[in-house]
C-alpha cells in the first residue's frame, strides 16, 4: 500500500500510478503498518501502535509522462514512446562496448559468476518476457534456464538446484504471486536474488538482492507495451553480462552489445508500420478468434501478441510454437481463422515457412509479418504481408513485438472497446 500525500486531501491505493493525477507525494508502507489518515495528516504506527516515520518520496515525472497528449489512448502514447523507454533504459548501462556489471548492483559480479542455473517467475507480460530471456540466457551464457509463472510456482514442492539465482520479473513489482514466490523463495537456498523491475521503491525491489530497473517511466494503460519491452531490453542485459561471467565469445558478446545499441532506432522504424497495420484492422472487426504462430524466441511475442488481442479487443486468441500446429490446432483452421505468423531472418525460418504452408493448405487466413530480406514469396496472392527492416537476431523478438502490439490496438479501436482500461483487468493485481 501507497499513500499519497495532498493538499487538503490524502489517498491510499496499491500503486503510485493510481494517485499520479492527484499527487507526486508518497509514503510506503510496510508489511504491518499501521495507517491513520486524516484531510489533513497522516500517522503510521507499528503493530504495537508506535508511531514510525516513514520517508517521503517524491516520484519525479514529468507532466507529459502521465498525460494522454495529442495521442487519443494511454496505450497509443505508450507504443510510440518505446524507442525512448528503451533508449532510456539502456542509458548508463552500456559503455565501451560492454554491459556494466556493476548496474545489477554491488554483489553482481560474484553472483553472476557463481550462477550454475537461473529460475525465473513472473505474471502476465513478464512472463512472456521470461520465455524470450529463457531462449537468450541458455544461448548466449549456456547456463540452464527455468521459467515459471508465480502462482503456479509458489503452491508447487519445487526443486533448486545448487548455485541458482532467481530471478523475478514485474513492472508493478507488487504483483501478490510474484512477491509471495520471491518470499517463498528466499528460505529454499537459491544463490541470491534478483528482480526485474519498473519501479525502484517497490516491494519486489526492497525484497530482493539485486535489481535492474527498466526505466519505461509511468504506464497507465493496462495492457503492457513500453513495460515489456524494457523488460526484454533489461533481460537481454542480464543474458550478456550472465555470458560474459560464462564462455560467451567475445566476437558474440560484442555482436549482442551492437543489437541492443541499434534497439531504438529499429523500433521506431517498427513503428513507421502504423498506417498499414491500422489498415488491416479492418479484416479483423467480424472475427472470433486468431491463432499466433512463431517459433524460438518468438513463441513467447506469439503468446504476448494474443494475450494483447484478448486483454483489449476481447476476440479469443492462442499462439502456438508454429511446430506444434500439428498436435491439434491445424484442426482449428479454416477460411475463418486468422492465423498471425512472426517471420524474422533466423535459423527457423525454413521451418516456420514449412509450418506456413500447412495453413495454407487448410484455406487459413494468413498475415505475416517478415523480415523484408527473406519475405519474398512467403505469402501468396490473397494473403497478408507486412515487413519490417532487418534487424539483428537477439533484439528481433523485441523488434516483431511492436507490430502486434499496435494490430491489437487498432482492433480494439475499430471493436469500440475501452482500449486503456478493458473489462475485468487491473494494471497491478495485488491480490491473489
Ligand atoms: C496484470 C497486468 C499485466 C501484467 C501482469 C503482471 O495482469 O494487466 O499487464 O503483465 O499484471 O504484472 P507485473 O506488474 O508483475 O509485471
Amino acid at each position: 500500500m501507497v499513500m499519497g500525500l495532498g493538499d487538503g486531501e490524502q489517498y491510499l491505493a496499491s500503486d503510485i500510478h493510481a494517485l499520479l493525477p492527484v499527487t507526486r507525494r508518497f509514503v510506503y508502507l510496510a508489511e504491518g503498518d499501521v495507517a491513520e489518515i486524516r484531510a489533513d495528516s497522516t500517522r503510521v504506527f507499528d503493530e504495537e501502535g508506535r508511531e514510525l516515520v516513514r520517508p517521503i518520496k517524491e516520484a519525479h515525472f514529468s507532466a507529459d509522462a502521465v498525460q494522454r497528449g495529442e495521442y487519443r489512448h494511454y496505450m497509443l502514447k505508450e507504443i510510440h514512446e518505446q524507442p525512448t523507454a528503451i533508449a532510456d533504459t539502456l542509458e548508463g548501462r552500456l559503455s565501451g562496448g560492454h554491459v556494466l556489471t556493476q548496474i545489477f548492483g554491488p554483489r553482481a559480479v560474484d553472483l553472476l559468476t557463481r550462477t550454475q542455473a537461473v529460475q525465473i517467475v513472473a505474471c502476465g507480460s513478464s512472463y512472456h518476457a521470461a520465455l524470450v530471456a529463457k531462449y537468450w540466457i541458455e544461448s548466449l551464457a549456456r547456463v540452464p534456464c527455468q521459467v515459471e509463472i508465480a502462482s503456479e510456482y509458489r503452491y508447487r514442492d519445487f526443486v533448486v538446484m545448487p548455485d541458482t539465482l532467481l530471478v523475478t520479473v514485474s513492472q508493478s513489482g507488487e504483483t501478490a504471486d510474484t512477491l509471495a514466490a520471491l518470499k517463498l523463495a528466499k528460505g529454499m537456498g537459491y544463490l541470491g536474488t534478483l528482480a526485474i523491475c519498473n519501479v525502484p521503491e517497490s516491494s519486489l525491489v526492497r525484497e530482493s538482492e539485486l535489481s535492474l530497473m527498466t526505466r519505461a517511466g509511468p504506464e497507465i494503460g493496462v495492457a503492457s507495451t513500453k513495460a515489456f519491452v524494457t523488460q526484454l531490453t533489461a533481460l537481454l542485459l542480464l543474458a550478456l553480462e550472465l555470458g560474459c561471467h560464462h564462455n560467451l565469445s567475445a566476437q558474440r558478446y560484442a555482436d549482442g552489445v551492437a543489437q541492443l545499441e541499434r534497439l531504438p532506432s529499429a523500433i521506431a522504424s517498427a513503428l513507421a508500420l502504423d498506417p498499414q497495420i491500422r489498415a488491416l484492422a479492418e479484416f479483423f472487426g467480424d472475427k472470433q478468434h486468431a491463432l499466433f504462430l512463431g517459433r524460438g524466441t518468438q513463441f513467447p511475442i506469439a503468446m504476448e501478441g494474443a494475450l494483447k488481442l484478448k486483454e483489449i479487443s476481447y476476440i479469443h486468441a492462442e499462439a502456438y510454437p508454429a511446430g506444434e500446429l500439428k498436435h491439434g490446432p491445424l484442426a482449428l483452421v479454416d477460411d475463418e481463422m486468422p492465423v498471425i505468423a512472426v517471420a524474422p531472418n533466423d535459423h527457423l525460418l525454413e521451418k516456420l515457412k514449412s509450418n506456413i504452408e500447412e495453413v495454407r493448405a487448410r484455406g487459413g487466413r494468413l498475415i505475416v509479418f517478415a523480415d523484408s530480406s527473406v519475405s519474398r514469396g512467403i505469402t501468396h496472392a490473397q494473403e497478408i504481408l507486412l515487413e519490417l527492416e532487418p534487424c539483428g537476431d537477439l533484439i528481433a523478438p523485441i523488434v516483431f513485438t511492436v507490430p502486434l502490439q499496435l494490430l491489437s490496438y487498432h482492433v480494439a479501436v475499430l471493436k469500440g472497446t475501452d482500449v486503456d482500461q478493458p473489462r475485468n483487468l487491473a494494471k497491478s493485481v495485488t491480490v491473489e
